[in-house]
């Protein structure tokens, strides 16, 4: 077996040699010895903490890894791996645990940006780099196909990247022409959308009313992914009414099937006589329906197709087609949604926000530059609750991974590794008032200022909302325009004001306000 050194900047390095007595290089029944004798399989500088699989006396959240009843708590389940890590001193205990079970590979969570950064950047088709892990998403692929781009490792994940990334470039997007077209289409209906609230607002005695907005960011967000970008010519109402509620179901089943594959029952081996199995194949059947309605316009050449260059067919093109249509929609609604339900519970945020957007009619490629609150309000939002919470990877061979500090860790072959963002960026170690002047887990965009954020973080911070390396989102900028766009244009119109003061979460593919964005609306006046 091969062992590789990876580091920071992405290259693989020489092999080195893993010191054969401590472990990685041993066959299985040394590997099973070094699992009952409790050994840590690491090696390296840096000292991963160990988790109990069971420890019912300790008090912790669940048990760490999914089960049928605990397959919903996501967050909890990477909370038990710290349950008691504030109290280590060693930075490698404190941030980065695992859990390591006689007769399965080990599974290595951490939430030190320094080597979320390392292995983000050491991920890809390179001998010896990291493959982004299936086993938490293998119910993504049997929804979408596995051969796409956020599936699919090595050489298969080159050819995706090559195939279908081009048209969602920055150097495409920010094409004037194509920029001017998308960003226009996107502000009508993000305007319509409004505009149908503002009415329901208006007819209330007390022109103020209360609603869930993320329907109707999840609903204008579809259109615009449909109608703007793919070129087709869906209408508001089947969008809204059939195509969410689809998409909703496939997603939410896209979660179950995983944890009920690994239990040896995956949904499509269950009859369609159960009314919920029935319910998840009527939705699978409408999203084929969309994903046929977005694939129409290429032969047309309109919308994004019209950057698209390829010869393969329609059907090749499918599953990379139904992971942008829902993943880009899960994403797009998580960003926005956070965004609001934060503005909703710091007023003086609002305010700011409000008076940087009052005049914007348009938001040109300059508009955004000179956005700067808003830009904070983004970072901000993608710091505190990143969409994606954690990110899959596995070592494929012994792999040395080496921090920017110069601190190393050996992973044997394998291992399954949960880069989570989410607990990495409220620490207070990293994101605290002594590292950026307010504390963690508040929500205080003016953390960013003066900073020259971009959108992934500044050059001092990252907060990996859109990834790092080369698995980096290919949807960013447009993903980012929607959500500058649906975050300017509500702020501009409304006064938004949230019931209860806590934000909690929810979480699934993404993660999203538990309570689906409720708030008192306002029509803010001119
Ligand atoms: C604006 C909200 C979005 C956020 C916060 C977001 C976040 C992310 C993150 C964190 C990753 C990296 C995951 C990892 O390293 O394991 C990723 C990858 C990906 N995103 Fe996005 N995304 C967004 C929008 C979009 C859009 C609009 C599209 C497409 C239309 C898209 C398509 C993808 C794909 C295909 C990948 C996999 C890339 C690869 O593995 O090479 N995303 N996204």
């Amino acid at each position: 077996m091969d062992s590789h050194e990876a580091s920071a900047n992405g290259q693989p390095q020489p092999a080195r040699e893993a010191t054969p007595s401590t472990g990685p290089r041993r066959g299985w029944l040394g590997r099973l010895g070094q699992q009952l004798a409790r050994r840590s399989p690491f090696e390296g500088t840096i000292r991963p903490g160990r988790v109990p699989l069971v420890a019912p006396l300790l008090g912790r959240p669940t048990l760490p890894f999914p089960h049928p009843w605990n397959y919903r708590e996501p967050l909890r389940i990477l909370e038990t791996f710290f349950h008691g890590a504030d109290a280590e001193a060693d930075r490698g205990a404190r941030h980065t645990r695992y859990l390591d079970v006689p007769g399965f590979a080990p599974v290595l969570v951490t939430r030190d940006p320094a080597i979320i950064k390392a292995i983000s950047a050491a991920t890809g088709d390179k001998p010896g780099q990291f493959d982004r892990d299936t086993m938490p998403t293998s119910g993504i692929a049997r929804a979408t196909g596995e051969k796409t781009l956020l599936y699919a490792n090595g050489s298969i994940w080159r050819e995706q990247k090559q195939l279908v990334a081009p048209p969602f470039a920055r150097s495409t997007l920010f094409n004037p022409e194509v920029f001017s077209e998308l960003e226009a289409s996107f502000r009508a209906i993000a305007a319509n959308r409004l505009e149908a609230v503002r009415h329901r607002v208006a007819a209330t005695a007390s022109q103020s009313l209360r609603v869930q907005l993320e329907p109707e960011i999840k609903a204008a967000m579809l259109e615009m992914l449909v109608n703007s970008f793919f070129g087709a010519e869906a209408t508001t109402e089947e969008l809204r009414s059939r195509d969410v509620p689809a998409l909703d179901l496939v997603i939410d089943n896209i979660v179950k099937d995983t944890v009920m594959a690994k239990a040896g029952c995956p949904m499509h081996r269950l009859p369609s006589f159960f009314p919920g199995i029935r319910r998840a194949r009527m939705a699978s059947a409408a999203f084929e329906e969309l994903v046929s309605k977005v694939i129409e316009p290429r032969a047309m050449r309109s919308g994004a197709w019209k950057q698209f260059e390829s010869s393969a067919s329609d059907e090749a093109l499918r599953p990379n087609i139904r992971v942008f249509l829902a993943g880009a929609l899960e994403a797009t609604t998580s960003y926005a949604s956070w965004a609001l339900a934060h503005l909703a519970r710091n007023p003086a945020a609002q305010e700011r926000l409000y008076q940087e957007v009052r005049g914007v009619d348009d938001y040109s490629p300059e508009t955004l530059k000179r956005l700067e609150y808003l830009s904070c309000v983004l970072n901000e939002t993608l710091r505190l609750t990143p969409a994606l919470y954690f990110h899959p990877r596995r070592a494929s061979v012994d792999t040395w991974v080496r921090t920017d500090q110069d601190q190393s860790l050996l992973l044997p072959a394998g291992t399954h590794v949960l880069l989570d963002v989410w607990h990495a960026n409220r620490h207070e170690d990293f994101w605290g008032a002594a590292v950026t002047g307010s504390p963690a887990d508040q929500f205080v965009p003016e953390r960013w200022w003066g900073k020259g954020a971009t959108d992934q973080g500044t050059r001092e911070w990252s907060h990996f909302g859109f990834g790092h390396g080369p698995r980096f989102c290919p949807g960013k900028n447009l993903g980012q325009l929607e959500t500058a766009l649906v975050v300017g244009a509500v702020i501009k119109l409304f006064e938004l004001r949230a019931p209860t003061p806590q934000n909690p979460a929810k979480a699934g593919v993404s993660t999203k306000p538990l309570d689906g964005v409720l708030v008192d609306l306002r029509i803010r006046q001119r």
